[in-house]
């Protein structure tokens, strides 16, 4: 018997169109190996429009709807498609299961994307969000509104994008205290210091980041260490009980670094990484992000470019480490799938 899934999306960027693109790549694989299809019933873009049909859009249409004339609204006129509706009304009125909150967010506020959160739970649907903006700003109060509601609250593609660095930790660690997270969190300052190392100046390396789409909207959130701090935040909050806020993180960009500081280092058979850190100190959860000059011995020494990396250290195991990528198209559409499945499978 096939699970029929319905989800809203709220934005249709890249993270949007990636999971649409797996939905038509993989949605017959999908229902066979997991008895689960997914259907798109409502899309809300600010800037491309809304569609909502309770029985569903045909992801292939939407995305060569969106590909011509960037407006969804073009989408083939039938019986019971609405246009028009916002943000909220979407949520609202949709008959989803699951609404994806993948929208442009403010990072320092978290909105309009905690609102929209917030709006599915009190209408009984299940969250899945890439956004860090409100996990990293109202995990705590979101996974408590989640709770009371009996709805789901899942954001695997906060950190690491579909590298499974939430998941790893809370269900095939289960059972394993955490007391220590290191890791590279943020791709462009990676691959900035990769690039550097070869020779290539911070602000060359830095435009080549931007171009290949790594880098956030204002790269000073990347190369200031914003966004490994929102992550690690993140990291702490979720998995090791914290009640950080990213102003908490003790944290130090890469900016400063020149080719002399990526010589010196290599000179001496080491590498800068911009590490991520969460420790317990006193009964507290504590969190930092630093530029680090580590041995090539290292376990993060060999983790280049734009990919990303996470060592838990645990009771029972020591440390293990997760390796992979961090940003991208389908990366992080994979991330909204894995969520929404283990949401349909009820885990
Ligand atoms: N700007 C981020 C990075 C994108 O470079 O890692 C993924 O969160």
């Amino acid at each position: 018997m096939t699970i029929i899934h319905r989800i809203a999306m709220i934005g249709f960027g890249t993270v949007g169109q990636g999971l649409a693109e797996i939905l038509v790549e993989k949605g017959d694989l999908l229902e066979q190996q997991h008895g689960v299809r997914f259907q798109i019933v409502a899309i809300s873009d600010l800037l491309k429009g809304s569609l909502y049909q309770a029985t569903g859009l045909d992801p292939a249409v939407l995305l060569e709807v969106v590909r011509r004339t960037g407006k969804l609204e073009d989408y083939p006129v039938n019986r019971g498609l609405f246009t028009g509706l916002d943000s909220l009304e979407t949520i609202r009125r949709s008959n989803a299961d699951t609404v994806v909150e993948i929208s442009w967010t403010d990072v320092q506020t978290g909105q309009p994307a905690i609102d929209h959160v917030k709006a599915a739970f009190e209408n009984g649907k299940n969250a899945v969000l890439t956004n860090k903006g409100p996990v990293a700003l109202a995990y705590n109060e979101l996974a408590e509104m989640a709770a009371a509601e009996g709805v789901q609250f899942r954001f695997e593609g906060t950190v690491m994008s579909g590298t499974p660095a939430i998941r790893l930790a809370q269900r095939a660690l289960a059972g394993c205290q955490i007391s220590q997270i290191q890791g590279i969190l943020n791709g462009t300052t990676n691959y900035i210091l990769t690039q550097m190392e070869a020779g290539q100046s911070y602000a060359d390396a830095l435009t080549e980041a931007q171009r290949l789409g790594y880098a956030e909207a204002d790269p000073t959130a990347d190369v200031e260490g914003w966004d490994a701090a929102g992550k690690a935040v993140i990291l702490a909050n979720v998995l090791m009980g914290g009640d950080l806020k990213v102003a908490d993180v003790d944290r130090t960009g890469i900016s400063a670094l020149t080719l002399a500081d990526v010589e010196a280092a290599k000179a001496a058979g080491e590498r800068w990484k911009l590490i991520a850190k969460v420790w317990q100190a006193a009964g507290t959860t504590r969190a930092s992000v630093t530029p680090t000059r580590v041995p090539l011995s290292h376990p993060l020494a060999g983790v280049g470019g734009a990919v990303n990396a996470v060592t838990y250290t645990t009771d029972l195991l020591g440390d293990v480490t997760l390796v992979g990528p961090g940003a991208g198209k389908m990366e992080t559409g994979y991330a909204v799938l894995g969520d929404l499945l283990e949401i349909a499978e009820g885990k």
